[in-house]
């Protein structure tokens, strides 16, 4: 059979060699072969790569390994799983059978540390906890929610403090847990991570001057359902791919317009136009993430109306052709991230350049950030440095 005669093939490509040698030698007999049967035996009989196993590695060698990958832009890590925080960058890990990587269900949510305070720790919270209970996860300190949000602030405060950093930015994930590589999360412990790390990569550029952003098409990438699109949950892989469609076309993070020609928001961020109308637009939170920066954003643009620089600030459906007609349009994410977009699809936004709207607005978000009173958690230790 088959098998038989792959496990009876010649290793050492040498000795390959002379069978093959041997094949061509004995021709005469083989021609005698149906051509089906000969390509076969000639298949079968090429000598494979001799197979190189990976060493068994010991306790002290795998975390040497590890330790090898050295510093990412990661200063702490508290985990559920050993209830308590790191800073070794090799220790930052999650269990294999943990159900973010096991079935990809989890929740995250992101929240700036800037100048010892956590920027507005409590929608973030909130947040989290809404996607929760849309992905059915159970919470990881007992099922009071509040008592969650104590607990999960504790978390976040004390790997900031072990973090030792005013400003970075802080992950953090719910998870259905550790247990097995089942499909629910049925004999898990939920389980619950906190990454203090630099940030993103990304370009001072895409701020100081702007970015060149495409629409990409649904039949290159679908957007979400509703369900995934609203909450903010472990299953990024349309939203990478957006921004990589966007990449090959010459934009940056990727627009997703939907079938009735409506605007959407960007791989991982939310589009505001500001029309000649001097309406500030942006769409309503049906399909897409509810963002927190463009709540914040919609809030301080209140005072650039009361100056006169906005006539309105207003959530209603974006179509793509106000977008292209737009005085100024850009993308905001991340607490304190506001991305003018000036070229949409190769044409020009307005004047081609950072408009003065997207330059206040960045502004009053970099100050509310740092000063602002909203619904800030300060950290002591780290404030009165
Ligand atoms: C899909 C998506 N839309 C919008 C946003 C912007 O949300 P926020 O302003 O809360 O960062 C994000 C943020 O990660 C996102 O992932």
């Amino acid at each position: 059979g088959e098998g038989c005669l792959s496990t009876c093939r010649l290793r050492e490509p040498a000795a390959g060699m002379l069978r093959l040698g041997i094949a061509c030698g004995v021709g005469g007999v083989l021609a005698g072969l149906p051509l089906a049967r000969l390509v076969r035996w000639l298949r079968l009989n090429v000598p494979a790569r001799p197979s190189t196993p990976f060493p068994l590695l010991s306790h002290s060698e795998w975390g040497e390994a590890l330790a090898r990958h050295g510093d990412r832009g990661m200063f702490a890590l508290f985990s559920s799983v050993t209830g308590g925080v790191t800073t070794d960058a090799a220790l930052m890990t999650v269990p294999i059978d943990d159900h973010i990587i096991v079935r990809g269900h989890a929740v995250f949510d992101t929240v700036t540390l800037c100048n010892g305070r956590l920027y507005r720790l409590t929608i973030h919270l909130e947040r989290l906890l809404k996607s929760a209970e849309s992905a059915r996860l159970r919470l990881p300190f007992g099922d009071d929610p509040q008592h969650n949000k104590e607990r999960m602030r504790d978390a976040i405060e004390s790997a900031c403090v072990a973090a030792d950093r005013q400003d970075a930015d802080v992950r953090f994930w719910l998870s259905a847990g550790p247990g097995n590589l089942g499909v629910t999360p049925a004999g898990c412990t939920p389980a619950f991570y906190v990454l203090v790390f630099g940030g993103l990569p990304s370009d001072p550029t895409w701020t100081t001057e702007g970015i060149s952003e495409v629409t990409v098409p649904l039949e290159e990438v679908p957007v979400k359902p509703k369900l995934l699109a609203e909450l903010k949950s472990t299953n990024y892989m349309l939203n990478a791919l957006t921004s990589m469609a966007a990449r090959d076309r010459g934009g940056t993070f990727g627009l997703a317009v939907d079938n009735g020609g409506m605007l959407m928001e960007a791989c991982t961020l939310n589009v505001v136009a500001i029309g000649t109308d001097g309406v500030m637009r942006t769409p309503p939170f049906d399909n897409i993430l509810a963002g927190t920066t463009v709540r914040r954003a919609m809030q301080l643009a209140d005072s650039l109306v009361s100056s006169g620089d906005l006539t309105a600030v207003s959530q209603e459906p974006l179509a793509l052709k106000q977008a292209y007609a737009a005085k100024e349009l850009f993308l905001v994410a991340g607490d304190t991230h506001l991305y003018p977009i000036t070229r949409l699809d190769g044409k020009p936004i307005g004047d081609g350049g950072v408009g003065p709207i997207s330059r206040q607005l960045m502004q009053l978000l970099t100050n509310d950030a740092r000063t602002g009173e909203d619904c800030h958690h300060d950290i002591p230790a780290l404030c009165r440095k």
